[in-house]
């Protein structure tokens, strides 16, 4: 198999590193490789905040509760970011810009930007023998991270992704068979797409059944309805909308 197929095939979050901070080198290779990602209209609607100072990474540790946003080589934080693009405009064009890139098709832009970059980011970085994990979790309270990156208008923080030499070897996480999620030409029937999952749940319990860390008894709809019970970050509607994003 080709080395990018098994780069790709290989992933598993990554959820304790060793303390090396990354070189230079490694860190130019994962920006350059998040910035050659496609991108909307050649927009390129997004910011990458390399978090190298200590009390910033442990302040965002104690937003995310969790120990690896410290601890690990590096940690970058992605922006959806519609600043730039209107940062040459004179005065008018600007407040048409602004008119623009305030509704939810510039908002879905700039995320989807942002998270393709990303998503090439960790592709080289785990090319290159590191492991990363996403910390969406930077969003328990996202209006202090905002604060302390210094977020202009039209900029906000999605999510951070802690990279680094893996001091563990979890194994690969299932994912969903392909009957769940890729359809020929329509939609999957409902009662179907119940039995494949109803078939997934098995896999996922034995999963967490044998797994070599925090073994317990779950399975995926179980774990989803438990998640998508309670509301969670209800701030983050009004916030991106105070920062002129996602407002029409
Ligand atoms: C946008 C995004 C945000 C995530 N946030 C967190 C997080 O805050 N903490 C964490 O431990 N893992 C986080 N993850 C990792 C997921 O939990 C993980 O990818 C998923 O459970 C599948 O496991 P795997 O990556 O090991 O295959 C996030 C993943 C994504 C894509």
């Amino acid at each position: 198999m080709n080395e990018t197929i098994q780069t790709i095939l290989g992933h598993r979050s990554i959820r304790k590193f060793k303390e090396r901070p990354l070189s230079n080198e490694e860190i130019n290779t994962i920006i350059e490789a998040a910035s050659r990602a496609s991108t909307s209209s050649f927009m390129m609607a997004y910011s990458i905040i390399g978090i190298d100072d200590a009390s910033v990474k442990s302040k965002l540790a104690k937003i995310s509760g969790q120990s690896y946003v410290e601890h690990n080589g590096h940690l970058f934080v992605f922006c959806a970011d519609l600043n730039k693009v209107g940062l040459l405009a004179s005065p008018e064009e600007k407040q048409q810009i602004n008119e623009n890139v305030e509704n939810t098709e510039h908002f879905l832009v700039a995320t989807i930007d942002a998270a393709l970059a990303a998503q090439n980011a960790c592709l080289a970085a785990e090319g290159i023998g590191l492991g990363v994990c996403y910390i969406g979790s930077i969003r328990n309270d996202i209006k202090t991270v905002d604060q302390l990156l210094g977020l202009p208008d039209h900029v906000i923080p999605l999510f951070g992704l802690a990279v680094g030499e893996p001091d563990h070897d979890p194994q690969p996480k299932p994912r969903l068979p392909k009957e769940a999620f890729y359809f020929k030409n329509k939609y999957i029937e409902s009662a179907s797409l119940q039995k494949e999952i109803e078939h997934f749940d098995q896999g996922v319990n034995d999963y967490y059944k044998k797994r070599s860390e925090n073994k317990r008894m779950d399975q995926w709809s179980t774990q989803m309805i438990r998640k998508l019970s309670t509301p969670i970050r209800t701030d983050v509607t009004p916030f991106v909308q105070s920062k002129g994003l996602n407002k029409k």
